[in-house]
C-alpha cells in the first residue's frame, strides 16, 4: 500500500495544512439497493467478477481495497482514481504509482457491467462494491454498500480527506504487503539523532530490520502491512 511513500506523506502533510473542501456531489443521497430497478444484477456482476478474480490470483483483492481507498483519497469516493493525468493536472490518481497495477481488477467488472446496463453504474459504485467483496471474500467482513455515488470528472492531487476519513481509510488497509524500499529511512536513517523513528515500536523495528537489508540494498522484500493480519 506505500503507505511510507514520500507521495502518501505529502498528501498527509497537505491535508493537515488544507482543511478539505468536501465536494458538494458526495452529498448526494445514497442508499443500499440503489440500482434494484435500473441495474438489478449490478451487485452480483461485480461480485461473481471479484470472487473469480481473487481465486485466480489473491492479490486482487488486496488491489481492489486498495483501488477504493485511494480513489477515496481525492474529493471522496467519485471514481477519481479512474482519471487520467493531464498536462494541467500532472498527477490524478490514475496515474498515481501505486494505482496503476490495480486497475486490472477493475476492469472486467466495468465491461460486464457496460454490456448489461450500459452507462448506468458508476465507476465509484463499482470500485466500492469491488472493496466490499473483497473485503468478504477474504476476510469473511461483509457490510451492505450504499450506492448512488456520481463519477466526477475532476481529479486534483491536493484535495483529500477528512482526518476521520483518512483514519478509517487507513485503518482497513490491513491486508497486503508493503516494499521494504518505502520505508528505509525509519529503520536506517531517521535523523540526526535517531538511526531509527523513535515513535516506532522498537521491537518490531528490529523484526524490520532482520526483514529488510539497510541501503544500500540489493533486494526489495514485501512485508505485511500489518503484520497481525492473517491474510496476505
Ligand atoms: C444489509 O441490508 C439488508 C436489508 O436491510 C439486511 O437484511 C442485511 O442483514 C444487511 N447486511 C449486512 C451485512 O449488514
Ligand atoms: C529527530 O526526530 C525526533 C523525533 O521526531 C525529534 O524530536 C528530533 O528533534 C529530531 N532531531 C533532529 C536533529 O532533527
Amino acid at each position: 500500500m506505500d503507505i511510507d511513500s514520500p507521495r502518501f506523506l505529502q498528501t498527509i502533510s497537505t491535508l493537515v495544512l488544507i482543511l478539505v473542501s468536501v465536494s458538494s456531489l458526495a452529498s448526494t443521497s445514497l442508499k443500499v439497493g440503489f440500482y434494484t430497478s435500473t441495474c438489478p444484477s449490478a451487485e452480483e456482476i461485480v461480485r461473481s467478477v471479484v470472487n473469480k478474480g481473487i481465486y485466480e490470483n489473491h492479490g486482487i483483492a488486496v488491489g481492489l481495497i486498495r483501488l477504493h481507498f485511494h480513489d477515496c483519497f481525492i474529493r471522496g469516493c467519485e471514481g477519481f482514481v479512474l482519471l487520467a493525468s493531464t498536462p494541467g493536472n500532472p498527477i490524478a490518481e490514475r496515474d498515481h504509482f501505486s494505482n496503476n497495477p490495480s486497475l486490472r481488477g477493475f476492469e472486467e467488472a466495468k465491461i460486464q457491467l457496460e454490456a448489461a446496463c450500459p452507462r448506468t453504474v458508476s465507476c465509484a459504485d463499482i470500485l466500492a462494491f469491488a472493496a466490499r467483496d473483497s473485503a468478504l471474500k477474504v476476510g469473511g467482513i461483509n457490510y451492505n454498500v450504499t450506492s448512488g455515488r456520481r463519477d466526477g470528472r475532476v481529479s486534483i492531487a491536493d484535495e483529500g480527506l477528512s482526518a476521520d476519513e483518512m483514519v478509517t481509510l487507513s485503518g482497513a488497509h490491513s491486508i497486503g504487503v508493503s516494499h521494504c524500499s518505502t520505508f528505509p529511512k525509519r529503520l536506517y536513517s531517521f535523523n540526526d539523532t535517531f538511526k531509527q523513528d523513535p515513535s516506532m515500536d522498537s521491537f518490531y523495528a528490529e523484526t524490520l530490520m532482520t526483514k529488510c537489508p539497510a541501503p544500500p540494498a540489493t533486494s526489495d522484500p514485501t512485508l505485511s502491512l500489518d503484520p497481525s493480519t492473517l491474510v496476505r
